[in-house]
């Protein structure tokens, strides 16, 4: 399977038709968590079991994984977690998505790819336009979760939100994660091999004002 798929290529501008918030989950009612760039979504399966008061959202670009993630969570019986495939950004700049946004609670991009060459800053998935687009449709006190192992992904993934004066960051400290999308703190995949390579984390929480 691919590994890099670039987001900007014409075969992502087509967008399937999203499905309704109760055909996705058992319950619609309950707070819900998107998670960008998902990939298998193994880390969205692990807390859609310890967290069964929320409902759990993955959007990945790489269309196998969704099809199997979909299938998994379909044999299982899993109702509070559903997988849409396509790029996030195509999606959630579309008006058709645009209730998926006004629900959200919080949202994660853990480990974005880095996208290291400066021509492909372009390719990364936070761009100005899209949080200009989230700033727009999110609820007042939803939160952005960020997480990587590269300090120039972060640094670019901190100003772009950060100048953007509808988000206000959070000190960790302050911090209720019992209320959180992720109380136990389960781990992602990349998130695992990077502490098993003692490798730097940089992350921060931002809140809409
Ligand atoms: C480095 S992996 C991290 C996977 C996972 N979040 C983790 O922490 O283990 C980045 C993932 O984001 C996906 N991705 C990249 N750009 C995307 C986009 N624009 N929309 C949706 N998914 C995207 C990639 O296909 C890949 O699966």
């Amino acid at each position: 399977m691919r590994q890099h798929v670039n987001p900007l290529s014409s075969n992502f501008n087509q967008i399937n038709r999203i499905p309704s918030l109760n055909e996705m989950f058992g319950d619609s009612k309950l707070n819900l968590h998107l998670d960008i760039g998902c990939a298998a979504g193994e880390f969205l399966f692990d807390l859609a079991l310890v967290n069964t008061s929320w409902n759990y959202l993955g959007i990945e670009i790489r269309e196998k994984l969704v099809k199997n993630a979909k299938l998994k969570a379909f044999e299982r019986e899993i109702k509070n977690l559903y997988f849409v495939f396509g790029n996030a950004n195509n999606i959630l700049n579309d008006a058709h998505s645009k209730f998926i946004i006004e629900n959200l609670k919080s949202i994660s991009f853990n480990f974005p790819d880095p996208w290291f060459k400066k021509k492909h800053h372009k390719r990364r998935v936070i761009q100005p336009k899209f949080i200009n687009s989230l700033s727009n449709s999110l609820q007042k006190g939803t939160l952005i979760f960020i997480k990587t192992d590269v300090r120039d992904l972060f640094d670019y993934m901190d100003f772009t939100i950060s100048s953007n004066f509808c988000f206000k960051t959070i000190d960790k400290k302050d911090f209720n994660f019992s209320e959180c999308f992720n109380p136990n703190k389960v781990k992602t995949n990349r998130e695992k091999y990077v502490m098993l390579n003692q490798l730097d984390i940089f992350e921060r929480i931002y809140i809409k004002i």
